[in-house]
């Protein structure tokens, strides 16, 4: 069976990865700042902190791959996502981890974006690593995508930036993705999972907004600079891997079903 710690446990690729992992025979330890008392999987919780440094080594006992899905993009991202990789990277090694799997992605290189540019510092601090690693690429989450439009939500006129290109994926789908490369065989930088269709800013959120039943008015809201131009230029997608199969209409008529 092999061991397999999951970082961010909580997250949202954290709670997909979860049931699938020990679902694939993974014995699983899940790791989060606050575990939870109990969930409903057969897994072992642990603290872990990686602004702290609390719980690293423990955590890593009797590992033989990490899933590293702790990330902080709404907080101390220079913190969590690149000064944390490296401390739980230099406790990997000493553990002899056999595969880091790290997923990151799709375009972070295009755009510029502080939390982009602490994610590629994040995938080169992992494969200047001495440790087998895998990286995974990914585009938006569903769930991510709603969660921008629901800040607009509110307003009586929804102003976006509408010509930005998004490629939205089911985290169900990356999770698989994820999983299938969890392995004693490390893959090195895999073929991104990007989801079926390629959508402005735009049409998500008329589709968003039929799903909810609401008919305000979308506006196009141009937004300047270079990380706007990267999203509109399409740096988020990966059209040549279009593996997702759910689709942005059938994932929000899935959420706001009745
Ligand atoms: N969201 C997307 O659309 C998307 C798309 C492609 C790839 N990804 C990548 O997928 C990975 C997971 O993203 P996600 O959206 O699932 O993230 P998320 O929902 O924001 O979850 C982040 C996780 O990180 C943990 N965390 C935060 N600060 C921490 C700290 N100081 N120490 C330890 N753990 C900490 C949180 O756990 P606690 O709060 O319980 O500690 C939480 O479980 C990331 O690498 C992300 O870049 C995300």
């Amino acid at each position: 069976m092999t061991r397999t710690l999951v970082t961010g446990a909580t997250g949202t690729l954290g709670t997909a990865l979860r049931p699938r992992l020990i679902a694939a025979g993974h014995t699983v330890r899940a790791a989060s700042r606050s575990p939870p008392e109990e969930t409903e999987e057969d897994l072992e919780w642990v603290a872990l902190d990686l602004i702290e440094g609390t719980g690293i080594e423990p955590s890593l006992e009797n590992i033989d791959v990490i899933i590293h899905a702790a990330t902080a993009p709404q907080g101390d991202t220079a913190a969590v996502d690149v000064q944390g990789t490296k401390r739980l990277l230099e406790a990997a090694e000493a553990a002899g981890v056999e595969n880091f799997l790290y997923p990151s992605i799709v375009g972070i290189d295009d755009i510029p974006f502080s939390y982009y540019e602490h994610k590629v510092a994040a995938e080169t601090s992992i494969e200047d690593s001495d440790i087998p690693a895998t990286i995974v690429r990914a585009t938006q989450f569903h769930s991510f995508v709603a969660e921008m439009l629901g800040y607009v939500a509110k307003l009586p006129v929804w102003p976006l930036p509408t010509k930005i290109q998004l490629q939205p994926v089911d985290v169900g789908e990356v999770a698989d993705g994820v999983v299938d490369h969890a392995t004693l065989t490390p893959s090195g930088r895999t073929d991104p999972v990007g989801g079926p269709k390629i959508h402005s800013v735009g049409e998500l959120a008329q589709t968003y907004r039929d799903a909810r039943g609401s008919q305000r008015p979308i506006i196009r809201f141009p937004i300047p600079g270079k990380t706007v131009a990267g999203f509109r230029a399409g740096h988020a997608t990966c059209p040549d891997y279009m593996v997702g199969t759910v689709t942005w209409k059938e994932w929000l008529a899935e959420q706001y079903a009745n």
